[in-house]
């Protein structure tokens, strides 16, 4: 029993089995992931997860990671991951989340597997949690968790923390099982979002549908950030339908900055050899999603390259992407015309030995994806849509000495942090290129100002890092101010 439990879709591990029949443990895809794991080290406790298969031949036991996080592992059967995991999350929930960039797929059975599986997920966290635990869950995957655990555990603490986008009221209403999702949200005692903007969303969402009404603390019309000094400070209570007092509240996630060891100054120099030497280095970081935007900046830059705004011989994008839900239709596409893209941006820019985009469909290993991040003049973060992205903040970490730039798209949320970054709009092809070359502008004919820039980012990332997230919502879990 513990008396503090994580329950997410995903455990910080996958289990791989490799075709020679051996097996291991990877880790596992995700800002999610990336962000929990340092916190779930230090505050002892376990993880009630999926361990990213449905080979469910030999039932696992609890184990733990590196001797340190004790993981519960959920399994999914091969029904369970086209239905729940495939299906309702991720062809229903994360379009509509992220604001219809596709369009989601509406579908009774998938929801039904997707009750199943809360459920599950619910059940197992009442078995773990000790009397008057702390229960903790985490996104779009289980939002009828906290319901069901409230009913099964009524004396644990839950908090229920939202790691994508919360749409606006009108585009939730969409859902043809709004009501139940909202209810489910509403048995947590604090539910958290990156940004105020999606915290908002939520509020007047629960007020039209689920017959929760509103009261404030605080002045009229706020909500209470914890952790970020920029934002203004807000705060925000709903009654739920049993009377019971919900706090919602922001608090932006971010990374464990303390972790992460800067690149030693050789690795550096070897990646760009390794790449020629370019005087225009670029970086793309992402999973393969078309919420990522990474079509639109290889374009961005084919333009750029096309117009003599950027000299191919001088110019090296690399491109990392993580492979992620392979399956789906929409995933496939976009790695389909992705991968287009980068052909025909070599065919038409690249010479013999030296491709202007050098793309990666595999996840790296940490420290090679620091070191990519220090040898990158420019990071290019164009995402349509996303709840933080902590590439940005990565990024920003491995720079300070005020080297380099970020091209931040307005719509991640990290862009309300980091206003220092070079913002542009995604949907305008224009505005990405005018980004990126002003970026490139400023580090070559401005570098006091391209410093200044940097500096702030880092400043900002270092003062705010996933601990104190962590902490921030905690904390107010334990006491809501
Ligand atoms: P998301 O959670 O939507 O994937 P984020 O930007 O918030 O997006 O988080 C992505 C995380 O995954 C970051 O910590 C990043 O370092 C890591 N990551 C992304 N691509 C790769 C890759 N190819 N190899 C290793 N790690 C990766
Ligand atoms: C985002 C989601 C996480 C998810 C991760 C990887 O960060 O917010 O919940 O785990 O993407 O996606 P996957 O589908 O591979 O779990």
């Amino acid at each position: 029993m513990s008396s503090f439990v994580v329950v997410a879709n995903r455990l910080p591990v996958d289990s791989v089995t490799r075709p020679d029949g051996s097996h291991e443990w990877v880790p596992s895809p995700g800002g999610l992931v990336t962000a929990l794991s340092p916190v779930l080290k230090e505050h002892e406790g376990c993880w009630v997860g999926w361990p990213g298969t449905t080979d469910d031949t030999h039932p696992l036991e609890p184990f733990r990671t590196e001797d340190v996080i004790l993981l519960h592992p959920v399994s999914l059967s091969a029904t369970d991951y086209e239905e729940f995991y495939e299906g309702f999350s991720n062809a229903t929930l994360w379009p509509l989340y992220h604001d219809l960039i596709v369009p989601p797929i509406y579908e009774r059975t998938w929801w039904h597997t997707y009750r199943e599986v809360n459920l599950r997920f619910a059940e197992h966290a009442a078995k773990v949690a000790d009397h008057g635990a702390t229960v903790w869950v985490q996104d779009y995957q289980l939002q009828l968790v906290p319901g069901i655990l409230r009913q099964l555990r009524p004396d644990v603490k839950i908090g229920f923390f939202l790691h994508i986008p919360f749409p606006s009221a009108d585009l939730f209403r969409q859902l043809p099982w709004r009501e139940e999702v909202v209810r489910g949200l509403l048995g947590a005692d604090v539910i958290g979002f990156h940004l105020p903007s999606y915290a908002n969303n939520f509020l007047s969402l629960a007020r039209q549908v689920s017959g929760a009404s509103g009261s404030h603390t605080g002045q009229p019309d706020t909500l209470t950030v914890h952790g970020t000094a920029r934002m203004r400070e807000r705060n925000a209570i709903v009654e739920a339908p049993d009377g019971r007092r919900v706090h919602v509240a922001a608090f932006p996630i971010s990374i464990d900055i303390g972790s992460m060891s800067q690149p030693d100054a050789q690795a550096v120099a070897d990646i760009r050899r390794r790449l020629g030497n370019p005087r225009h280095l670029f970086l793309g970081v992402d999973r393969l999603d078309y919420t990522k935007g990474i079509l639109q900046r290889l374009e961005a830059v084919e333009q750029l390259l096309e117009s003599g705004s950027l000299d191919p011989a001088e110019t090296v994008l690399v491109q990392i992407a993580t492979p992620s839900r392979e399956r789906i239709a929409q995933y496939r596409k976009e790695r389909r015309r992705v991968e287009e893209a980068v052909g025909r941006i070599n065919g038409r820019f690249g010479q013999l030995g030296h491709p202007v985009v050098h793309y990666v469909h595999r996840t790296v290993p940490k420290s090679e994806l620091s070191a990519c991040y220090a040898a990158a003049d420019v990071m290019l973060v164009t995402a349509f849509k996303d709840g933080m992205n902590l590439v940005a903040k990565e990024y920003a970490a491995m720079h300070p000495d005020g080297s380099g730039a970020l091209v931040l798209s307005e719509f991640a949320g990290a862009a309300e942090e980091l206003p220092e970054s070079f913002l542009c709009n995604p949907h305008d092809l224009e505005s990405v290129k005018r980004a990126i070359y002003n970026a490139v502008y400023t580090l070559e004919h401005q570098p006091e100002e391209a410093q200044r820039r940097m500096r702030a980012l880092h400043t900002q990332v270092h003062e705010h890092d996933v601990q104190l997230w962590a902490r921030s919502f905690l904390s107010f879990l334990k006491e809501p101010a």
